[in-house]
């Protein structure tokens, strides 16, 4: 997998002129959108490439939460924790998956199962609390349908 994504960053780097940082987000971008992540493997060439130091774009990737440094899960668990799901129990929802899932978000369940985020409307408050497992809403969420709904998974 490695070689997979020096070679990969690498073709994608060779669009984008050596020691100019002002490319670095449409890089980033590039490199997450073909290789759905930034490994510290893409960041080290990254910073080979624009001649900045890795904690320089670090710096600069953790500040927009578009960037992902896990790789996805086969399903991905998005928690939404927007005014309508807070209220009703949407951030306890959240305890209980990062409990279960032994990850907080943005990251990955070591055997690549399941990745986790939140976000803040799914644009369906009414039916709140609301959790999304890949492209399915799950409506009305409470504990016992999240962990039945997680071991539909196991
Ligand atoms: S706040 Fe959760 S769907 Fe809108």
């Amino acid at each position: 997998m490695d070689v997979k994504i020096a070679n990969t960053t690498q073709s994608t780097l060779n669009k984008f002129p050596q020691k100019d940082k002002s490319n670095l987000i449409q890089i980033l971008q590039a490199v997450q959108e073909k290789d759905d992540f930034l490994s510290p493997e893409a960041i080290g060439s990254i910073s080979k490439h624009l001649r900045v130091s890795r904690s320089y774009i670090f710096g600069v990737a953790t500040f927009y939460s578009q960037f992902k440094f896990n790789p996805p899960g086969r399903h991905s668990i998005r928690i939404c924790l927007g005014t309508a799901c807070h209220v009703q129990g949407g951030d306890f929802l959240l305890n209980v998956l990062t409990s279960e899932l032994d990850i907080t978000t943005g990251e990955t369940t070591e055997d690549g199962k399941f990745d986790l985020d939140r976000v803040a409307c799914l644009g369906c408050c009414a039916l709140a609390p609301v959790v999304k497992i890949d492209n399915t809403i799950h409506s009305r969420m409470s504990v016992v349908k999240l962990k039945e709904i997680l071991d539909g998974y196991e």
